[in-house]
């Protein structure tokens, strides 16, 4: 007996070597931890359960026969992050770099269909040379099983991806797919083609960090959500990120116990928006003087910073945020922005997260540059995302909401259930001085007159009432009271139930 369970401690320890000690060092010595390791980092201590260890290639061709490493370049399983579970996999590059073989992709597929059928998210740390070059067609399907996997656990449960070594050609749409992706800065990228190629198609010269780098995709394509220092960071905020989210879209989000007074007055708010309306304040104060206990975890924060999403907890529940930052192009909606709210407002919609949109702005962006790049798709997007949305959603104006931007930003008119406006807000089709110009434009020559023409708009428009009149704000509130009153209108949506009439899917202007 003694024998057997011998072997077993002999196997599961060349399990665990991985492609062995040199390897390792290399892979450390270029700053990144090996696949178990990282495991170790994200899970809670003890908790990971592993499957499929002694799983190895079939391959004989090119001297493959000799290259078989029991668990074939990925470790895969389930544990728990603060109790709650998740599955797991983690590519091993010391193990033929990681390279993506039918069965390597198999092992992933079954954790994959484990978390659609059990209900709990998948988080893969990606550290992989690609399609295992020496099998051929067999690996692209196998990617491909992978990629379906995706597409139908889109929705269901959070897939989150971390990028902690290479990841190109076609490897790249897998996390593509997945609904957050993390990178670790100077030792991952993410490429359809790496630098040598683009040479020879382009002629363009460019780095792999300047192709496809963490601050390229944090900062220039928005493919990537954030990018960290090293793995135990991107690794711990993960950690974070996930005790925000449900476990699949069969749960409500969790609810944490929360030390922080819900109807804590913030005195501050009161005279957060300058006097001046040209003059732009930080949005995120607002943002951190609501959240409990000033706890905000914000997503793409390098890209698109005219607007701002998030999660923060309200009496301990998940909220998510959509919010005009004054402080970046005066918070105007453009291209980028409006995909970047409007994938972050589906993604809540879809796990039943509430939505909390704070408004401040001027429209959307002008020129030749925003049309010819198809501004009136890209803003249909978070318009079309926030009329599809059916969770509940509360919004707080707390100054400029004029014309188009102002219905798009979570409006009554797309179905938001609780409206509210700082005494500050301006909602109209556009500023008094732009209206005038219009409106009088045979008396531009006389200032005295367009000034007073100007005052007669602002007088009529620049405030909250006219739309309160309507009905189309709920209530007026002072700016100080805003964590009680949208804590408390959440509280009374917590079983709201609102339907879209049936289809098959909808046909969101993509
Ligand atoms: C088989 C691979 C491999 C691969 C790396 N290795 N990539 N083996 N298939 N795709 C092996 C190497 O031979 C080496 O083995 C070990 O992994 C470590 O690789 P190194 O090259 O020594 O590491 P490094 O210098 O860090 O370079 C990493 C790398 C490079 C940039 C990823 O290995 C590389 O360019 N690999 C090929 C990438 C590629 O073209 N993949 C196919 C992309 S197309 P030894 O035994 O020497 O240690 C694709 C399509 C997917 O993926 C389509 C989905 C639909």
């Amino acid at each position: 007996m003694s024998d057997i369970l011998n072997e077993l401690e002999a196997r599961r320890a060349g399990a665990r070597a991985g492609g062995g000690e040199r390897r390792v060092a290399a892979q450390h010595k270029k700053g990144k931890l090996t696949a178990r390791e990282r495991i170790e980092v994200l899970l809670d201590e003890g908790s990971f359960e592993e499957y499929d260890m002694f799983v190895t290639h079939r391959t004989t061709d090119f001297g493959m026969a000799e290259q078989r490493h029991p668990g074939d370049g990925v470790v895969t399983g389930w544990g728990t992050i603060n109790g709650r579970m998740v599955y797991v996999f983690s590519q091993d590059f010391t193990v033929l770099g990681g390279s993506v073989s039918e069965t390597h992709a198999a092992k992933i597929c079954k954790i994959m269909d484990m978390a659609i059928q059990n209900g709990a998210p998948v988080i893969g740390l990606n550290d992989s040379g690609g399609a295992r070059i020496q099998e051929g067609v067999g690996s692209l399907a196998a990617y491909g099983e992978v990629f379906q996997r995706n597409i139908e656990g889109s929705g269901v449960v959070p897939q989150i991806s971390v990028i902690m070594g290479p990841c190109a050609g076609g490897a790249v749409y897998s996390p593509a797919m997945t609904d957050f992706i993390f990178m670790v800065k100077d030792s991952s990228y993410m490429f359809v083609t790496g630098p040598d190629v683009v040479k020879t198609v382009t002629n363009e010269q460019v780095t792999a960090e300047e192709l496809g780098g963490a601050t390229t995709h944090t900062r220039k394509s928005s493919v990537a959500d954030l990018a960290f220092e090293n793995d135990i960071e991107a690794l711990t905020e993960v950690r974070r990120l996930v005790d925000f989210l449900p476990l699949s879209n069969r749960e409500k989000p969790p609810v944490r116990p929360f030390f922080d007074d819900p109807s804590r007055i913030e005195d501050s708010l009161d005279t957060l928006v300058p006097a001046n309306p040209n003059l732009p304040y930080d949005m995120k104060e607002l943002i951190l003087k609501v959240a409990d206990e000033g706890d905000f975890f914000e997503l793409q924060e390098e890209y698109a910073g005219n607007i701002i999403t998030g999660f923060m907890r309200l009496e301990g529940s998940t909220v998510g945020v959509v919010a005009n930052q004054p402080m970046v192009l005066a918070g105007v909606l453009d291209i980028d922005s409006a995909r970047k709210a409007a994938r972050f407002v589906r993604f809540c919609d879809a796990f039943e997260i509430p939505l909390l949109t704070f408004v401040d702005v001027p429209g959307f962006l002008p020129g030749t540059s925003q049309e010819y790049g198809g501004v009136i798709k890209h803003g249909a997007k978070l318009l079309f995302a926030y009329g599809e949305a059916t969770v509940p959603k509360v919004t707080v104006i707390t100054r400029k909401a004029y014309g188009g931007a102002y219905v798009v930003m979570a409006s009554k008119h797309l179905r938001a259930d609780i409206n509210y406006a700082w005494p500050t807000s301006e909602i109209a089709v556009m500023g008094a001085k732009g209206a005038t110009e219009i409106l009088y434009r045979d008396e531009l020559g006389d200032a005295e007159k367009i000034a007073a023409r100007t005052k007669e708009y602002e007088d009529n428009f620049a405030n909250p009432f006219k739309a309160a009149e309507r009905g189309f704000i709920d209530e007026v509130i002072l700016p100080r009271s805003t964590r009680r009153r949208v804590a408390r209108a959440f509280a009374a949506l917590r079983r709201k139930d609102r339907r879209m009439p049936w289809k098959k899917h909808d046909n969101i202007p993509l």
